[in-house]
This record gives structure tokens, C-alpha cells and sequence, in this order.
């Protein structure tokens, strides 16, 4: 077989790749390790950058996202008992979208299927050969049959414990990471959200966050420890402890139900440099992990799409490489931001095991300056809503 491009990875981010590259006549085949219904289990978070909304219009998979999302103008940050928004709209004019990573995924494989375009679901043993040549291949085993394609480039959409960053070799790659002591525990529920909005909770008991799908399927998260299972959290368990954690008269009107999905997450900072290694691309998970406080995580995979879109456009329209030769220089540079971000994110609303009396008083003072300083939720809101591509 040959393409131009392999995409290593049917998750969103090596879909929306496929699905621009497929829209401008760039020819490119995506293998995934799992199953369509695998990769539509996994829950992920809600929030979209406008950048990422208009990477989606650019390749013609937006159309139910503009019809089914929810704006949202701002967030509520509750400490304690006390609770204040923070209006994106009103202090930089921009806002963010509502609409759960599942259901973009949902949207790219029906684009991709329409568009006749080729998956390989169900991949074993991928190898990325020949990466730092002219003419890299990918082998891999699927349905018992040992396969090679021969292609342009190779662009590692496989996530964090994928084979792309795997396939830099040690001498040249250098890891950045941060592990959090604690993990987050989140529920699904059809319930009505709690607020129009979503409450980003600091609490004595920890960290809490009140999110939403839809006017009638909630998502909650809590802080827990890392040792701790699902298993080990009954429903009523989860909804007593998240009631402990956010303002009274939140917990007042707080509408509780059967949960329908339950997991944890660990929480983890990481950065690799550089993400290219010759013809091969890191993009997303791959390449880089943000704690979820913020939501960034699909969010800095779209910058990387977008470079790398853009470098390969120029390499096979203008014949000029140097899109692709900056790529890591550029998506690097928006991603230490992210991270910058969902680092002071998580580090302003969550009990961290070690912290003194002093770092209390640090934390509870950066949370009164974002109360009370519109610069300081002038900074915020920038972040959040997503910097520039
Ligand atoms: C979610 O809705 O799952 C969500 C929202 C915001 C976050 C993290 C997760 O920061």
C-alpha cells in the first residue's frame, strides 16, 4: 500500500487531520488500535476553543456542532462557600464552546466514512520505519495479515502510550513531566446541570467541578486520591462528597441521579521535545499531557493540527518545507502556554498532600486576587478561551 501521509491514531485529533488533508485532495490513511465503538466509549471533556470550532468548519465537520453546542460567556470559580463568574465575554469579547469530545469524534468518522476515506481499525504491532529518511514506511498487523504502507510522512496521533514518541530515539527526545498527587473521579448523570455554568470548586475537602453535556446529562468531577477505585465510590458516596465540596446554595439545588458512567483519571503535566523527528509528526497525547482543569487537552492537540495542516498544505502545493520545518518550533511554543496554564489552573483549586499552612495562604490569596482583579480574569479568560494558532 502507499499514501501520502499515515495517521497513527483514530482518535479526534488524527481524524480531523485526515478529514482536512482529505478536503484539499491529500491523501492519507488512518490506523487505530482499537474499535470505532472503543474509541466512542471514552469520555473526555466538553469545552472547545473557538480556534478548534473553526478548525472543524475548515474541514466541513461542524455542521451539528454549530447546531447542537452551548456558548458559554464564562465559569463560575467557588471557594468555599463563596462563588464568583468570571465572563469571557465581557472582559475579552470571546467565549467557549460546549460540546463533548465524544460527539466531535462521533462527527469526524461519519465525515470520514461518507467521504469514503481509509481506516484501519483493530491495528497490532505498528512499527515507524525509516522516519529520519526520504522514504519512511509504517508496518503493522491487522486481521492476522502482516502490512506496509510506504507514504510521504507519518503524523503519531496515538496518544501517550502510543509507538510515535516511542519511535524518537532517546538520544534525541527529551521528556518534561510533572505527576500530580491525586487524581479526579468523575461521574456521568441524566441529570439537569447544577448551573448554567460551569463551577470550578476549591474546597477544604478538595477539589470539585460541576460540567454538563446537555440540559438533561451532568458531569461531575472530585478530586480523590490516586489509590482510590471506582468500584470503591458508590453513587451516593460521590454525590454527598461532591455536595461537601461546592458553595450551600449550589448543593441546595443540586439534582442527583444514577450514575452512568464512573472513572478516574490521573492527572499529569508532560511535554516531549522536539515533535518532529524527520518525516515523522507528534500531534496531541503524544506529544504532550495537561491536567484536565481547563480543559486543554483537545484544545493544544488542534494547534499541532492546524501547523501541521498548514506545513504539509505548503509542502505539497507550494513545494516549500518550511511549514513542516517549524512545525515543532511553533506548536511548542502555544503548548508551554497551555501547560503553563492547566498547571496554575490545577495548582489554584486543589489540595495538594504536602501543603503547608503557607501555601494555603498563597492559594486562598491568588483565588481573592482573581475575585477581585479584572486584569488577573483578564489573564484568566485569555487562557481560557485559547490563545492564538
Ligand atoms: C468536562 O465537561 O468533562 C470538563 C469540563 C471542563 C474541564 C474538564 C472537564 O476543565
Amino acid at each position: 500500500m502507499r499514501s501520502q501521509v499515515v495517521i497513527v491514531g483514530g482518535g479526534p485529533s488524527g481524524l480531523l487531520l485526515g478529514q482536512l488533508l482529505h478536503r484539499r485532495g491529500v491523501d492519507a490513511v488512518v490506523l487505530e488500535r482499537k474499535t470505532r465503538d472503543y474509541v466512542l466509549g471514552r469520555i473526555r471533556a466538553g469545552i472547545l476553543e473557538t480556534g478548534f470550532v473553526n478548525l472543524m468548519r475548515e474541514a466541513g465537520v461542524a455542521e451539528r456542532l454549530d447546531r447542537e453546542c452551548f456558548i458559554h460567556e464564562g465559569t463560575q470559580i467557588a471557594d468555599g462557600n463563596e462563588m464568583f463568574s468570571v465572563n469571557f465575554q465581557e472582559l475579552i469579547g470571546e467565549s467557549v464552546v460546549l460540546y463533548g469530545q465524544t460527539e466531535v469524534t462521533r462527527d469526524l468518522y461519519d465525515a470520514r466514512e461518507a467521504a469514503g476515506a481509509r481506516t484501519i481499525f483493530n491495528v497490532d504491532d505498528v512499527e515507524i520505519c525509516g522516519a529520519d529518511t526520504e522514504a519512511p514506511f509504517v508496518t503493522f498487523t491487522a486481521g492476522g495479515q502482516s502490512h506496509r504502507i510506504d507514504c510521504d510522512f507519518v503524523a503519531g496521533c496515538d496518544g501517550f502510550h502510543g509507538v510515535s514518541r516511542q519511535t524518537i530515539p532517546l538520544t534525541v527526545r527529551k521528556e518534561y513531566e510533572k505527576v500530580y498527587p491525586f487524581g479526579w473521579l468523575g461521574i456521568l448523570s441524566e441529570t439537569p446541570p447544577v448551573d448554567d455554568e460551569l463551577i470550578y470548586a476549591n474546597s477544604e475537602r478538595g477539589f470539585a467541578l460541576c460540567s454538563m453535556r446537555n440540559a438533561n446529562l451532568s458531569r461531575y468531577y472530585i478530586q480523590c486520591s490516586l489509590s482510590d477505585r471506582p468500584e470503591d465510590w458508590s453513587d451516593a458516596a460521590f454525590w454527598d462528597e461532591l455536595r461537601r465540596r461546592i458553595p450551600e446554595h449550589v448543593a441546595d439545588k443540586l439534582v442527583t441521579g444514577p450514575s452512568i458512567e464512573k472513572s478516574i483519571a490521573p492527572l499529569r503535566s508532560f511535554v516531549t521535545e522536539p515533535m518532529r523527528w524527520g518525516r515523522l509528526f507528534l500531534c496531541g497525547d503524544a506529544a504532550h499531557i495537561v491536567p484536565p482543569t481547563g480543559a486543554k487537552g483537545l484544545n493544544t492537540a488542534a494547534s499541532d493540527i492546524h501547523y501541521l495542516y498548514h506545513g504539509l498544505m505548503q509542502f505539497y502545493e507550494d513545494k516549500d518545507s518550511e511549514g513542516i520545518d517549524r512545525y515543532s518550533e511553533k506548536a511548542l511554543a502555544r503548548i508551554w502556554k497551555a501547560e503553563r496554564f492547566s498547571w496554575w489552573m490545577t495548582t489554584l483549586l486543589h489540595r495538594f498532600p504536602e501543603m503547608t499552612e503557607f501555601d494555603l495562604k498563597m492559594q486562598q490569596a491568588d483565588i481573592a486576587f482573581l475575585r477581585d482583579n479584572v486584569d488577573a480574569q483578564r489573564v484568566m479568560a485569555t487562557n481560557y478561551v485559547g490563545l492564538p494558532f
